[in-house]
């Protein structure tokens, strides 16, 4: 058969068409890819965990964290596909970390009996303990809490929950560093982290950047609408401030010797209400869709390109047991399940 065949030129038209339905399909598909939202319990008007989990499937939202084992949440996404991320107690990392029998118990209870109908994406010892004086638990309780995993042969990383704050140097993005008075607790995890091949979690909040310098910080840059390049750091251009505070935090983590950890976004948010011009609903509409675009994306950050950030909004619902003020203003829905905003993987 001559290449120029008219059955050949048929053939490789079919293929070629074949492999463009098949791109597309992938591209469709990505949707709101590797996002998933943080789903918080500190509200007295919460609809049933059940309706949460159905809200959520009806929804293609694939990714959920908690933070803590709540038995009625966990059943409730048994057998929903959802992969789950849940939060060890801040209050028992101390006895996590010092009696390893306290972590058989924690598996025993918290994740075994949910096995394998859930699945369990990330255990998380410990959420913003690194500024505290619970942060020289982490390690030990990361450490126990994987050795009771592998004791009941159940495959799942551990890592923790960082707030930003952990950060002493993010600008410009190439000089990140933790911050000095966290740099020993700082680096028991990351070398843990290296040596499992676990991501850290990182809460990264560009809104309160904005909030505590709004002189300083374009409104257009915390909210990823800038169109132009805001900062040039050596060869690499930022429009988006997460992908610089990002990237500070990657520097950061190869100069503990990180250099394979991954950065998970286990919290991002923007609250619609209680802090005057800068909680606006449309504020918090514009991040939060952007957010989730850009993260979907695939593109990474200039300095780890082409990758998709897996991240968790927060937050699922607004929640009126926490202080008041925004913290209770950062929910992409009400308590009756109905939107603050439009959010498109809600639409
Ligand atoms: C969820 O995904 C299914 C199958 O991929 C699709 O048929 C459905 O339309 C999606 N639903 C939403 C709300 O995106
Ligand atoms: C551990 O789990 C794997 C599957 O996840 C299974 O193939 C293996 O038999 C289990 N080993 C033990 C000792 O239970
Ligand atoms: C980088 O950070 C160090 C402190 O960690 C500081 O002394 C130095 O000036 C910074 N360099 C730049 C280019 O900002
Ligand atoms: C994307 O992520 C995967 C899995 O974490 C990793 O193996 C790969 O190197 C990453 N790719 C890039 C371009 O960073
Ligand atoms: C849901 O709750 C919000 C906030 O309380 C309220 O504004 C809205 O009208 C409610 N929607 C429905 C359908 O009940």
């Amino acid at each position: 058969m001559s290449l120029y065949s008219p059955k050949f030129v048929n053939l490789c038209l079919i293929y070629e068409l074949l492999l463009l339905l098949l791109l597309l399909l992938i591209v469709v598909d990505k949707g709101a890819q590797g996002v998933g939202v943080n789903y918080g319990l500190l509200g007295d008007n919460l609809p049933d965990p059940d309706a949460v989990v159905g809200l959520l499937k009806s929804r293609n939202i694939t990714k959920v964290r908690i933070f803590e084992p709540n038995t009625e949440v966990l059943k409730a996404l048994e057998g929903s596909n959802i992969e789950v991320v849940v939060g060890v107690r801040n209050e028992d990392l101390q006895l996590l970390a010092s009696d390893p029998n306290s972590a058989t118990a924690w598996v025993d209870t918290s994740v075994k009996p949910h096995v394998p109908a859930v699945k369990f994406r990330y255990v998380v010892a410990g959420n913003e303990v690194i500024s505290g004086p619970l942060a020289k638990f982490v390690h030990g309780a990361m450490s126990n809490l994987d050795r009771a995993l592998k004791g009941a042969n159940i495959s799942v990383p551990v890592s923790t929950a960082v707030s930003y704050d952990v950060m002493g140097v993010s600008y410009p993005p190439s000089n990140g560093s933790f911050s000095d008075t966290h740099l020993e607790v700082m680096g028991s995890i990351v070398s843990f982290l290296e040596q499992n091949g676990s991501p850290i979690l990182a809460n990264v909040y560009p809104y309160f950047t904005y909030v505590n310098d709004p002189e300083n910080v374009h409104l257009d840059y915390v909210l990823g609408t800038s169109l132009d390049v805001v900062l040039t750091d050596g060869r690499l251009n930022y429009k988006m401030l997460i992908d610089a505070m990002l990237d500070a935090m990657y520097v950061a983590l190869e100069k503990m010797g990180g250099t394979s950890v991954r950065i998970v976004v286990s919290e991002s948010g923007w609250p619609s209400a209680g802090n005057g011009d800068f909680a606006t609903i449309a504020n918090a509409q514009t991040y939060v869709n952007n957010l989730i675009a850009h993260v979907s994306s695939g593109l990474g950050t200039p300095m780890r390109p082409g990758n998709v950030t897996e991240t968790y909004v927060f937050a699922l619902f607004n929640e009126d047991l926490k202080p008041a003020g925004t913290e209770q203003n950062f929910g992409l829905l009400y308590p009756n399940m109905t939107q603050v905003y439009p959010v498109k993987f809600f639409s």
